[in-house]
């Protein structure tokens, strides 16, 4: 069973729940932003787009226990397929919204992790319409601690397997504009968002919580567009 399978009881009780101050200043910045048809990756059950202007919201996760677990709404509905391989025509959304799904696209190597994101990034951009717009939130590093996160990339995906955790990789916002320009999509926006006053540092001592300002990862909310030559 899928890590996110087995987790979905217990999600939104226990890290919603535990980063609630996050989810209060993502859910609005993101749901009042968009309009038209919406598609939201890696959705899970706790997005709220109860007072969006979208007409049209499509959930998509690979975890159909996580999506069962989605609130129904009139014009949300929801898909379970992986986000690197869309189920959708060429140009149908308005938006795609990618919120805390990056970071979980871990592979077994770094390369293979860039591979995975610029996979899921370019059908993003194909299933956007000309004007459309992408928008990524997630917990990004900086340049350096990136760098260093990459260097013991194989010992900390080993300890987190040996918890019974799946491996993590955060970018710095620079890596990742590159990634976005890889295929051909270009940052317009970059908003940092406020955090818990306290934050986990490590998923690996849950109880452990230190001031969000100790910590050097930040939240943004990244908005691209389509690079058109
Ligand atoms: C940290 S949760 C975020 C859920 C939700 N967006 C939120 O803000 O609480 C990551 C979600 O991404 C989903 N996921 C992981 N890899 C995926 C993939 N390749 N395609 C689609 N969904 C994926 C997981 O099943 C999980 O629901």
């Amino acid at each position: 069973m899928d890590y996110f399978d087995a987790l979905s009881d217990e999600y939104v009780r226990t890290i919603v729940e535990s980063q609630k101050q996050i989810y209060r200043n993502v859910n609005p910045a993101l749901t009042r932003r968009v309009s038209g048809s919406v598609l939201c990756l890696g959705s899970g059950p706790v997005l709220n787009f109860a007072d969006t202007h979208a007409e049209r919201v499509v959930c998509l996760d690979l975890s159909l226990n996580m999506l069962q677990r989605l609130p129904r709404r009139e014009r949300v509905s929801a898909v379970c397929a992986d986000a690197q391989h869309l189920p959708f025509e060429d140009a149908s959304f308005d938006f795609v919204v990618v919120p805390f799904l990056i970071h979980h696209m871990a592979m077994d190597t770094p390369a293979d992790t860039d591979r995975a994101v610029g996979l899921m990034l370019r059908d993003a951009r194909r299933v956007l319409r000309r004007h459309g717009r992408l928008l990524v939130v997630d917990l990004f590093l900086p340049d350096a601690l990136e760098i260093l996160l990459r260097s013991l990339y194989t010992p900390a995906a080993l300890l987190l397997n040996r918890t019974g955790r799946p491996m993590m990789h955060f970018y710095s916002v620079s890596n990742f504009r590159e990634l976005l320009r890889g295929v051909e999509l270009g940052l317009e926006f970059d908003q940092r968002v406020g955090m818990n006053e306290k934050i986990m540092p490590t998923l690996l001592l849950p109880w452990f919580k230190v001031p969000a300002s100790w910590h050097p990862a930040r939240f943004h909310i990244i908005e691209a567009a389509k690079i058109v030559t």
